[in-house]
């Protein structure tokens, strides 16, 4: 199980039903003016969410990302250049100095959620 740090600002945003979510494959979900990337990775049967732009030359891309790992490490790469990013810390691993935000994510009663911020509910600006 993979541990975020969460604060006390934080709410748990209920993003969508697990059956929504592609097996190995993301969707992307709506927060106020945000938009949020949302995996299920099944093989480690583990959930991740990440900003859905991507830093490099700023689509909304991330959630139909391929994902997969690199030394054990989580990953999607955007489908536009291939650029990687962790899962976990949301770091470049395609050696840019970019990286993208990562929330923690739960499941309990068939629900998916998500820790937002307040400040994540508005569109991302690099
Ligand atoms: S836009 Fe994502 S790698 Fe270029």
């Amino acid at each position: 199980m993979i541990q975020h740090k969460t604060d006390l600002k934080s709410t748990w945003f209920a993003a969508c039903r697990v059956e929504d979510v592609v097996h190995n494959g993301g969707v992307c979900v709506q927060y106020g003016d945000n938009q949020i990337a949302l995996f299920y990775f099944t093989r480690r049967n583990e959930w991740y969410a990440t900003h859905n732009q991507c830093p490099h030359k700023k689509q909304m891309a991330l959630s139909r990302g391929m994902i997969g790992t690199k030394n054990e490490e989580p990953k999607v790469a955007c489908p536009f250049h291939k650029k990687t990013f962790s899962l976990i810390t949301g770091e470049c691993l395609s050696g840019d100095e970019c990286s993208i935000k990562t929330y923690p994510v739960r499941v309990e009663n068939n629900i998916v959620f998500i820790n937002v911020g307040e400040e994540d509910k508005t569109a991302i600006n690099f």
